[in-house]
């Protein structure tokens, strides 16, 4: 079983998905460590209902990058964390994070990269620029977190049809429901497998 942490910015949906599928779809690895980019933010009382360590490590909070990462960095190895999940976490994590946790870094984005992503693509922003240019097809992407913005290898992704009378709300809720909240757990057990069996 391996320790996980969980690095959230928002309502923390993906994060509730990961909780809920402990022991079900996630076998190999416990969330261990709930790390918030912001302070109230409802991701953290989710993680308290669950009874889960958390804390913030806000990059407002520190002089320097530098600083920030090595806050972010100690406060990983003091939990003793194998694998980092992002789910919905809008802070930006430099080589420091990447290189001590090669591969056992992932993210989830609401869009089928490499379509609708990179810098500036978060959140309602996703779904926004898909409408406008009118996709038909969208979805999300689960991939492995590298030094390029939405730029590591892709581990699974899942399509959402478009229908006509989609919002950019509406298109984010089903975005969510029908392929994020499927995705992060069977990706992020994925990985704590393959780590475990190192
Ligand atoms: C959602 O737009 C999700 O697609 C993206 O981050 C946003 C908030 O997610 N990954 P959450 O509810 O905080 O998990």
């Amino acid at each position: 079983m391996i320790n996980i942490a969980v690095l959230v910015s928002g309502g923390g949906t993906n994060l509730q998905a990961l909780i809920d599928a402990q022991g079900k779809v996630l076998q190999h690895g416990k969330i261990k460590l709930v790390i918030s980019s912001k302070p109230d933010v409802y991701a953290l009382h989710r993680a308290e209902k669950e009874g889960i360590e958390h804390c913030v490590i806000a990059k407002r909070d520190y002089t320097t990058q530098v600083e920030f990462s090595n806050a972010l960095l100690q406060q990983l190895q003091s939990y003793q964390i194998d694998m980092i999940v992002l789910a919905g976490y809008l802070s930006i994590l430099d080589e420091t994070i990447i290189c001590a946790y090669p591969n056992r870094i992932i993210n989830i984005h609401p869009s089928l990269i490499p379509s609708f992503c990179g810098k500036g693509y978060y959140g309602l922003k996703v779904h926004e620029a898909a409408l406008a240019y009118g996709v038909k097809v969208t979805g999300a992407t689960v991939h492995i977190v590298n030094e390029i913005p939405d730029g590591g290898k892709i581990l699974l992704q899942k399509a959402v049809d478009i229908l006509p009378s989609d919002t950019p709300e509406t298109l984010q809720q089903r975005v969510m429901e029908e392929a994020e909240w499927k995705l992060l757990p069977q990706a992020t057990e994925m990985i704590a497998k393959e780590i475990e069996g190192k």
